[in-house]
């Protein structure tokens, strides 16, 4: 993934943009960071671990008016100085986002040319051809050129040449890239973040093109060197939005936003007085099956879209990890349709899906935070949902807003298939509407006390039936990647098969019990692990509740229709996963090993 960012302009203050750019894009990795900028010669200097390592290095006095910039998520060689960006070869310096995966092969031929090479990176094989080229070519525009016929995989690179102290490259292929404009210069970077603080005006890159960049001029050109006309474009959230706005951490802001961004994300969508929504919702009782494509959080919004899809609109689905879909047989028909869900709509593998689908001619729908992201732009239809940026790592606010896409869509399902009477979608409707403050109020419980008997645990299981179990995977999800405790999530008829021989004395088991059908199913199976000693953190929604001994604390949560509820009892697990982090003095924004944005596979 990786995060990259340049500058060119009038002002000298070069370094400071290169870092202040880097900042924001830290959430895409932070392994090790590195800048390279322009004196009477190239400049580098690379720290290992978190950007303030760079930072505290940096002599700001230094002037300078070209630089670039990266912060590293470690694909090829560990994280070290070493294999941190930038690299340089012969008169070259890159810093790139994304994998050369014909490194290997390039790296043989390039050693017989010569080229000694100091890191473990593909990185460094692709500065050393692109010095090769630049070599035989004596122009940076037709060696950029050349390598791209050469290179396989996928890169946003940015780069400088010795012999070229005016001028900023960079090119593209499958990795985000935007070029900005600001009054005094033009900056590059992998994402809208790292400019915001100087403008808000950008234009957008696209596969195999380049861009040669002076201090007042930008010229973007194709494949064969002729120039493509670009429109510019005006990303409209404010800094403030990319802020902390007071929040210890960006978690727990996005946490905090979740009410606004469900309001946003319904408001427009729900007709009032009608028994419809809007066509912003598309219909998609046509089709005979769906498949649901996405990883990691996003995987487990479209296990909430099943049991929805499945129960009230009586379509069968199918939820695909990409990284296993983009490789396995796959069987449609004329009536599938694929939803890819993404958070960055930049993930490699969810990317890779599409591809592949669309080359079958299967209609694809993405449900997209990002706008302009690359899945947004390919698919043949593109929702957008209204969760604005978020930065840590571990996704509150585009999981909830994704899970409530979904959950229009399996409603707009069943309303135009007739599977609904007009009083329950009355009272469907009226909850939507109350759902922002009824997650508010959930935001504002005290989970303190449980995380507080939880956080030195080892092991935590989460358990769970129907929707419920896809609540269970998400809660164990967010705890394991931010408190690094070892997290479990079963469905709960499952554990006595095999698992429940882990529970012992003490064990904390987190069961979510909201479906009134399989309640008591779901309450026999805490029983059994009551009996071995868990000690049972039990959800539960408010028509389900009773007083008994099953359990050691209870949440009650608000009781609603079936396509709300799920969007409630994922609240108390989220702000529990924080609490707990937070109380083991966890890099909570940044988890280690973790990057927002995967963008390799
Ligand atoms: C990473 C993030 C997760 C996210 C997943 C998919 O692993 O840490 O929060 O769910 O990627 O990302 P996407 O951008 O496709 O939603």
């Amino acid at each position: 993934m990786c995060g990259i960012v340049g500058y060119i302009g009038k002002n000298d203050n070069t370094l400071e943009f290169l870092i202040n750019g880097l900042k924001s894009l830290e959430y895409r990795g932070y392994d090790s960071a590195g800048i390279a900028y322009m004196t009477d010669k190239i400049n580098i200097l690379k720290k290992q671990g978190k950007l303030e390592n760079l930072d505290k290095c940096v002599n700001y006095k230094q002037k300078s008016n070209l630089g670039i910039g990266h912060t590293r998520w470690a694909t090829h060689g560990a994280p070290s100085e070493n294999n941190a960006h930038p690299h340089m070869q012969g008169k070259i310096a890159l810093v790139h986002n994304g994998i050369i995966e014909n490194y290997e092969k390039l790296k043989q031929k390039l050693i017989k040319d010569g080229y000694k090479f100091y890191s473990e990176t593909d990185t460094e094989i692709a500065t050393a051809l692109i010095d090769k080229m630049y070599n035989q070519e004596k122009d940076i525009l037709k060696a950029l050129s050349k390598c791209q016929d050469i290179f396989e995989g996928s890169y946003a690179m940015g780069i400088i040449c010795t012999d070229d102290p005016n001028h900023l490259y960079c090119l593209k292929k499958d990795s985000p890239l935007i070029i900005a404009k600001s009054t005094d210069g033009y900056f590059i970077a992998s994402d809208v973040p790292a400019i915001l603080k100087y403008t808000n005006k950008y234009y957008l890159i696209e596969n195999n093109e380049i861009g040669k960049i002076s201090k007042d001029n930008l010229t973007i050109y194709n494949h064969d060197l002729k120039e493509v006309k670009k429109e510019l474009q005006t990303f409209d959230l404010d800094l403030e939005n990319a802020m902390k706005n007071g929040y210890d951490h960006f978690m727990l802001k996005e946490i905090n936003e979740q009410p606004f961004v469900i309001e946003d994300t319904i408001a427009p969508c729900i007709k009032d007085g009608k028994q419809s929504l809007r066509k912003e919702i598309p219909d998609l009782s046509k089709y005979e099956q769906i498949h649901i494509v996405a990883c990691g959080s996003a995987y487990h919004t479209g296990l909430v879209g099943k049991a929805l899809i499945e129960e009230f609109g009586e379509i069968p689905v199918s939820v695909e990890i990409a990284s296993e879909y983009r490789y396995k047989k796959v069987f449609y028909n004329a009536k599938t349709l694929v939803i890819f869900i993404s958070q960055s709509g930049e993930t490699a593998d969810t990317l890779a899906c599409l591809r592949k689908v669309k080359e079958q001619g299967i209609d694809s729908l993405a449900i997209i935070n990002v706008v302009g992201s690359s899945i947004a732009r390919e698919a043949d239809k593109t929702l957008y949902i209204k969760a604005g940026c978020e930065i840590a790592v571990a996704t509150t606010k585009a999981y909830l807003a994704q899970s409530t896409l979904l959950s229009l869509i399996a409603l707009n399902i069943a309303i135009n298939k007739k599977k609904l009477d007009n009083v329950l979608v009355s009272k469907i409707f009226d909850e939507m509407k109350k759902l922002p403050s009824l997650i508010k109020d959930l935001i504002n419980q005290d989970y303190k006390k449980i995380a507080k008997k939880i956080y030195k645990k080892e092991h935590i299981f989460f358990i769970g039936r129907g929707i419920d179990e896809a609540i269970a995977k998400e809660g164990a999800l967010k705890l394991k990647e931010i408190s690094y405790i070892h997290c479990e999530s079963y469905a709960a008829g499952e554990l006595k098969h095999g698992s429940i021989s882990l529970i012992e004395k003490d064990t904390p088991v987190i069961a979510i019990v909201t479906d009134e059908k399989l309640a008591s199913k779901t309450i026999s199976n805490i029983k059994e692990v009551k009996a071995r000693g868990a000690k049972v953190i039990l959800i539960i929604s408010e028509n389900l509740n009773t007083e008994s001994d099953y359990y050691d604390e209870k949440i009650v949560i608000p009781s609603v229709n079936p396509f709300t509820q799920p969007l409630l009892s994922i609240i108390p697990l989220q702000v529990i996963a924080y609490e707990v982090a937070l109380l083991r003095g966890c890099d909570i924004d940044k988890p280690r090993n973790l990057a927002k944005s995967v963008t390799v596979e």
